[in-house]
């Protein structure tokens, strides 16, 4: 089991804003990360189409031979987390939106948390609901930033042009005081400094990347499943565009990853 691979996947590029995490605190484990980039963005179509990519996704990374899952997509997370879970019964799976709550929970003091993240995803009040189970006491206040993603997915996350669609979004969330801002959505983390620039008043940005990274260390620890290798590798899939791919990933990463990334065609069912 030790020997086997921890599957990771987002639409795009945004689960390697995870995958940077799990890679600093597990060097030794061997990743799979699949950015099913063919059908980016997931975060405007309907929860069906998101939880059927998502079953897809699972499969074909079971087939690398994986002994856990991360869903590294709040999209997915929010939508096809119990389908995954009762389809793939075997197999531990991670989201993001619970260790993100918590992460957020901790941070706040004065209880009032701003989520933003995809349009499915606030529309799934997932992050609203897991708070609410977890402090009862806690005000959430949401916004959807749908063109956060495509600019991610473009390279743009620097422009202008970003820091103008961060106001237009961030502006009317400002008025409820919130003391901590979950980037609900894993390609927002690239977004970060235009949003701190944005919401000036000192607000703490929610990254789960690390809190899942901790997650995923704990689970293998607790079932004896960590690799025994001290230096791991990672293999990228994606289902269209590795040069687009690369490009981020360059940024992010700071590093090539030409040799280790393939393009791939997703099974139907
Ligand atoms: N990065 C994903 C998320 O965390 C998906 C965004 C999208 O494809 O719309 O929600």
């Amino acid at each position: 089991m030790e020997n086997k691979g921890v599957g990771i996947f987002d639409s795009g590029v945004g689960g390697l804003t995870v995958l940077k995490e799990i890679r600093k605190l597990l060097p030794g484990e061997t990743l799979y990360y699949l950015g099913d980039t063919a059908r980016v963005p997931y975060g405007n179509k309907s929860k069906d189409t998101v939880i059927r990519y998502s079953i897809q996704n699972t499969r074909f990374l079971l087939k690398r031979g994986i002994k856990l899952l991360v869903v590294a997509c709040n999209t997915s997370s929010s939508y096809a987390m119990d389908t995954l879970r009762k389809e793939f019964s075997e197999l531990p799976i991670i989201g993001v939106i619970e260790p993100g709550s918590r992460q957020a929970i901790e941070a706040s003091k004065s209880g009032h948390i701003g989520v933003i993240g995809t349009k499915a995803t606030i529309k799934s009040n997932a992050y609203k609901n897991t708070i609410s189970i977890l402090d009862s006491k806690a005000r959430v206040y949401q916004q959807a930033c749908p063109l956060f993603v495509p600019i991610v997915e473009e390279g743009m996350h620097r422009s202008k042009f970003a820091h103008e669609i961060a106001k237009y979004y961030l502006e009317p969330i400002k008025k409820y005081h919130i003391d901590t801002l979950i980037l609900g959505c894993t390609h927002y983390p690239l977004l970060s400094s235009v949003i701190n620039d944005v919401m000036v008043n000192n607000v703490k940005l929610i990254n789960s990347g690390k809190s899942v990274a901790k997650k995923v260390y704990e689970y293998l620890l607790g079932h004896n499943m960590l690799a025994k290798a001290r230096k791991g590798g990672v293999e990228f899939f994606v289902t269209d565009a590795p040069e687009q791919f690369k490009k981020i990933s360059r940024l992010l990463l700071s590093e090539d990853i030409n040799d280790h990334i393939k393009e791939v065609v997703l099974e139907d069912e």
